[in-house]
């Protein structure tokens, strides 16, 4: 197993333009690290600069300490698996799995030997002399998978390799990637723009937008404590609620919503730094919203626009200073669509960032 780490990478592919900005992190052994943002924010530059594919405009990358900028890709003991698996189409499931056996010429008798163990590994024991265009979309993705482990590489790279596959496989092989990783026990790097796959997969997360590293930390930590308002509204499903307004201190902290007036009261525990007075959004997220059934402090009238049942649970829609916002809740409803309800917000778990979007 190896460490990965990247120093000040820089990535341009014209001259205005960072694709990748000043990217400074590191892929702990045997670490399972996912890239994570919309499309367009430098996810695959990453991956294909570290494959070798691409090449870096300025700064370094290390395997195990080992500067690897200027090594072949055939060298770094990569396997890449990708979103349209990249299967040869005239070849036969051995054999796409042998080719990069073949290529490193191995002897006949050892890539036998190998596909074998990878045929198991990946469940495809039965299927070898088949062609991908006999296969269905999750057994493609295995051969994809198997080809990548054939020279057991050091670093397993993974850009996007579920996105052709339908909902419900797509959460199957999630499993069986981390499994295989677990059991392969190479450092591995994930890319996807679908935060839920992220969350579900990554020991640890890269949040990036406009290649730029938002914020890089555990699943847990991102939804609890995110350190922007992008990561705040990019992680979690429905999304973060945000409130627009000022802070105020007057006799404590209050936050007061432009249009409604809306008075939410806060204390220092809401924030990281001394609150002072400025405008401000305030975040939280929609389980951290009650119904009430009593005026209370962080309580306040609305209605209800829109109730989505869930079986389990249920998103409970409405709208303040014009924007829409929803809850969830677990409980049974007997309200309405229309109908006025008071809620109330669980001031612990209130996040408050500066007009920059900064969490303050
Ligand atoms: N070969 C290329 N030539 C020019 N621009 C590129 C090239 N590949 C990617 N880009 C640009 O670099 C940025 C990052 O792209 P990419 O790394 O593919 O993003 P992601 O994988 O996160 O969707 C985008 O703005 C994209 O248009
Ligand atoms: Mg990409």
């Amino acid at each position: 197993m190896i460490e990965i780490e990247y120093k000040n990478i820089n990535k341009k592919y014209n001259q205005e333009l960072f694709a990748v900005a000043n990217a400074n992190f590191n892929v702990k052994k045997g670490e399972f690290l996912v890239l994570v943002g919309p499309s367009g924010c430098g996810k695959s530059t990453i991956l294909r600069m570290t494959a070798g594919l691409e090449e870096i405009t300025s700064g370094e990358i290390y395997f195990d300490g080992k500067l690897i900028n200027d090594v072949a890709p055939k060298d770094r003991r990569i396997g890449m698996v990708f979103q349209n698996y990249a299967l040869y189409p005239h070849l036969t499931v051995f054999e796409n799995i042998a080719f990069p056996l073949k290529i490193a010429k191995e002897s006949k008798q050892n890539i036998k030997k190998r596909v074998d163990e990878i045929a198991q590994i990946v469940d495809l024991a039965d299927y070898l002399n088949r062609k991908p265009k006999e296969l269905s979309g999750g057994q493609r993705q295995r051969v994809a998978l198997g080809r990548a482990i054939a020279r057991k590489p050091d670093v397993f790279l993974f850009d996007e390799p579920l996105s052709n596959l339908d909902a419900k496989l797509r959460v199957m092989m999630r499993t069986e990637i981390i499994n295989l990783q677990r059991n392969i026990g190479a450092t591995s790097i994930y890319v996807t723009h679908d935060q839920t796959e992220a969350m579900t997969m990554g020991d640890r997360l890269v949040v990036m937008k406009d290649g730029i590293i938002q914020q890089i930390a555990s699943p847990a930590e991102l939804y609890n404590q995110p350190d922007n308002i992008f990561v705040a509204g990019f992680i979690g499903s429905p999304q973060m609620n945000f409130f627009e307004g000022k802070i105020v201190l007057d006799n404590g902290i209050k936050f007061i919503e432009n249009k409604s007036g809306n008075v939410f009261q806060l204390s220092e525990s809401n924030f990281r730094t001394k609150a002072k007075e400025q405008n401000a959004t305030l975040g939280i997220r929609p389980e951290k919203i009650m119904i009430s059934n009593e005026m209370d402090i962080n309580t306040f009238s609305t209605r209800i626009t829109n109730i989505e049942y869930l079986g389990f649970e249920s998103i409970i829609y409405f709208k303040t200073d014009d924007k829409a916002k929803c809850l969830r809740t677990i409980a049974e409803i007997s309200n309405k669509t229309g109908d006025e309800i008071l809620i109330k917000s669980e001031q612990n778990s209130i996040i408050i960032f500066d007009s920059n979007g900064q969490r303050l």
